[in-house]
């Protein structure tokens, strides 16, 4: 049933699933149980709504073997050959400058390939949580991509950081992480923090704060940029390779008013 009182505030040009900024969502009789909001914000039929969702992506690939010994190879070689940037996030380890995806080699481009069409994929999902506007509605929009090798062995650590100057964050793993039998839980593993951090002034007992992703060969996983994260110690006598990188929209899209 439609609430007359909300239908009297329908005169900012929103439609019935888009309501203005500070609109209570529209009960549109039976027609569906989640009314939309602005961005992604939703209030279902019980009234329970989702306020500011982050939006993160995960996705593995098969048949990435022989681009995944190809990167593993040449990653390792590029860590005899090439300067190891030390003012990253990483204790330990090595990180490459930030042009990795310039390389010639055929691996280096298959994966910026396989990269490019994954954002694409999280970037729909993740424009619609952050913007009323239609992604389409921003002229030649762009996005810039760049990306550095981390390889990283027993005791190295990426301690927690977020990405300046970015909007999309990202790693692909290039090796597996086979735990240690006797490290700690997460020993090696990705940790991605709940960036609602007043959330731990006051925790519930085993309250959820932290997603632990255990590096798998083939596996690309995206975040926003803002999102705090880290890799807890590796254990173990393997070696961890990955390809962190960023995505940064073009300036059209950016609201430059702030
Ligand atoms: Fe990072």
């Amino acid at each position: 049933m439609t609430n007359k009182k909300d239908s009297g505030k329908k005169k900012t040009g929103a439609n019935e699933n888009t309501p203005g900024q500070g609109q209570l969502p529209i009960a549109a009789g039976n027609k569906t149980a989640q009314n939309k909001l602005p961005g992604a914000v939703t209030r279902d039929a019980s009234g329970v709504m989702r306020i500011f969702p982050t939006v993160c992506y995960m996705q593995s690939h098969q048949g990435t073997e022989k681009m995944n010994a190809e990167l593993e190879r040449f990653i390792l070689e590029q860590e005899k050959t090439s300067q190891n940037i030390s003012k990253a996030s990483i204790r330990g380890g090595y990180h490459s400058d930030r042009k990795f995806f310039d390389e010639k080699n055929w691996a280096v481009q298959e994966l910026k390939k396989l990269i490019t069409a994954e954002a694409l994929k999280y970037l729909k999902a993740l424009w619609a949580n952050e913007s009323t506007a239609p992604l389409a509605s921003i002229p030649n929009f762009k996005m810039q991509l760049g990306g550095w090798s981390v390889i990283l062995r027993e005791g190295d650590v990426s301690v927690p950081h977020l990405h300046p100057r970015a909007n999309i964050s990202g790693v692909y793993y290039v090796t597996s992480y086979k735990p240690d039998p006797k490290a700690f839980k997460g020993a090696g593993c990705l940790v991605m923090a709940d960036p609602r951090i007043r959330v731990s002034m006051y925790p519930v007992h085993d309250q959820v704060s932290t997603l632990i992703v255990t590096p798998n060969a083939g596996t690309v996983v995206m975040f926003p940029s803002f999102l705090e994260h880290y890799v807890l110690p590796f254990k173990g006598p393997g070696t961890r390779i990955s390809i962190a990188f960023n995505l940064a929209y073009s300036a059209n899209a950016i609201n430059q008013g702030n």
